[in-house]
């Protein structure tokens, strides 16, 4: 049987466009879903939108428009990005959709039932850009501790979800299960707030409108943290409790930014063990990223489009320095000469000319054709020993989701060849030594097949462009990693050959 594996990014807020942000989200889980589906297994990578809430009210209140125009029209933009970015998910979901609401409320009335939402009284704040509930000794200076923007004070009748029962549940779960949050450096802060004791959480508002009614009590919304975790088994169809929902749940991995950490580590199991389900094998925090030293944001119009970035570096440029920048896990800074110096350094330079020059070669000295090897020599084993190693080490990087690590493992490749070719020389072979040429030939190539499929879950569209100039058919298991692929005698065509990534001209500061 094939190895299942689930995976999901947060749904994003509709208030908005998406940003550099979201998109380094969405391309890391695009590439942990390729590379398992590269490995054989049955992937579902889910993602989607966040719909509900005092936000998305405001936001589309402003433009004069009902909200779900407004959602409308920011699906739309957030689906050609990912369409555009070559996102590979399986299903994207909605909050609005009649299938989620229909689980929501039927996970609200379960809950109701089992005695753990009870009806109560709130009276506290409320920060709306966060959407999140803060007491008055959380704010600081009367603004979210989060955000620091202005909370709105509430009290109100709501209905509370039973957090606190959870408490001893949650410390036993982590303390079992040492892996469920990574980075590992986040652990403490979690388990350190649990152990300084949960409140019972408000999971209804009576001042918004737009959400999932409290089935039983229509003039309550469901608070929109409530609703949105739940998208993670509506899309398994929970409430089928089918085939589907036995296939995928538990979640493999949620990957979530840090600051929306806390709800999927504690929040979001607490409601799972409520309703006596599985929790999610990992929960992974990633970092934030700034830009150019500071906080995105709308107000200092600084917020980087990935579209801008697209059009003038191309898709895969984009996604390679996502993740090639920034340990995974840790903040990073998106600076343009950062962006144009990995560009230039690792894909022109590294990747770009070795594709380049060693085709150059090939034509030249066999007219195209791939020689079978000749005569060896030491260095050669050296060459395959790293290839040999390269598919456990980027499997031992992808299971951390050590991403920038993975990209190391394939440089050492890239630039292990391009050191190959200086110290052979082929264009001092092609005079004195045609068996050993052929050896060094055949071994670059075999090379570029190999990088062009380890490459294929990070950069896909360079992975397919490779393939093309190689003369090679689509590699789609990750198993054609094994040395020796490349069949000897195979002339490769050399048509228009267009430059992987053409070099920048930075202009002069
Ligand atoms: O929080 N750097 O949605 P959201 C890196 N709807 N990643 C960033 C980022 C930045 N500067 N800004 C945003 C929500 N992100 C909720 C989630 S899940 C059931 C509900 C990414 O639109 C990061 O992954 O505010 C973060 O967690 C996510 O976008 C938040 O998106």
């Amino acid at each position: 049987m094939k190895k299942r594996f689930y995976i999901t990014t947060p749904l994003y807020y509709v208030n908005d466009v998406l940003h550099i942000g979201h998109a380094y989200c969405t391309v890391a889980v695009d590439v942990m879903a390729r590379f398992r589906r590269l490995k054989g297994e049955e992937v579902f990578f889910l993602t989607g939108t966040d719909e509900h809430g005092q936000k998305i009210e405001q936001a589309a209140g402003l433009k004069g428009e009902e909200p779900q125009v407004w959602i409308d029209r920011i699906v739309s933009e957030d689906k050609k990005l990912w369409k555009r970015l070559n996102i590979s998910y399986d299903d994207f979901i909605q909050t609005t959709q009649v299938r989620h609401k229909d689980t929501v409320q039927a996970i609200f009335n379960k809950l109701y039932e089992k005695g753990d939402i009870y009806k109560g009284k709130y009276e506290g704040w409320y920060c709306v850009p966060c959407e999140t509930f803060c007491l008055e000794g959380q704010l600081v200076e009367g603004k979210c501790p989060e955000c620091g923007r202005i909370a709105e004070k509430v009290e109100e009748e709501s209905y509370f979800f039973k957090l606190s029962k959870y408490e001893r549940l949650l410390l036993d779960y982590f303390d079992k299960n040492p892996h469920f949050m990574q980075p590992d450096y986040r652990r403490t802060e979690m388990i350190n707030f649990v152990k300084n004791g949960l409140r019972d959480l408000s999971v209804s508002r009576l001042g918004t409108k737009w959400g999932i009614p409290v089935p039983f009590d229509v003039k309550h919304t469901i608070y929109v943290w409530f609703d949105a975790l739940i998208n993670y088994i509506t899309a398994v169809d929970y409430l089928k409790e089918g085939e589907k929902f036995k296939k995928f749940w538990p979640a493999d991995i949620h990957l979530v930014g840090k600051e929306i950490f806390k709800f999927h580590v504690i929040i979001w199991p607490a409601m799972l063990m409520a309703l006596g389900l599985e929790i999610p094998r990992r929960v992974f925090g990633h970092g934030w990223w700034t830009v150019e030293g500071e906080k995105m944001s709308k107000s200092k119009g600084n917020v980087v489009d990935p579209h801008q970035i697209v059009d003038e570096f191309g898709v895969d440029a984009f996604r390679y320095f996502l993740l090639r920048e920034v340990p995974f896990g840790l903040d990073g800074d998106f600076s343009r000469t950062s962006f144009i110096n990995r560009y230039n350094a690792d894909l022109a330079n590294d990747l770009g000319n070795l594709l380049n020059r060693t085709l150059v070669m090939l034509e030249k000295y066999f007219d195209g054709i791939i020689p079978a090897p000749g005569t060896k020599e030491e260095i050669d084993n050296d060459l395959i020993d790293i290839i040999r190693k390269l598919p456990s080490n980027l499997e031992t990087s992808l299971e951390k989701l050590e991403f920038h690590s993975a990209f190391s493992h394939i440089w050492e490749v890239i630039k292990f060849a391009n050191k190959y070719i200086d110290s052979a020389a082929p264009w001092k072979l092609f005079k004195e030594d045609k068996e050993r040429l052929k050896t060094v030939m055949y071994n670059l190539i075999e090379i570029l097949r190999v990088v062009s499929l380890a490459v294929a879950p990070f950069i896909p569209y360079t992975s397919e462009k490779m393939e093309k100039q190689l003369g090679i058919t689509h590699q789609d298991s990750f198993g054609a990693m094994a040395w020796g692929g490349i069949k000897p005698g195979n002339k490769i065509e050399i048509k228009e050959r267009e430059p992987l990534f053409p070099r920048i001209v930075k202009p002069k500061e």
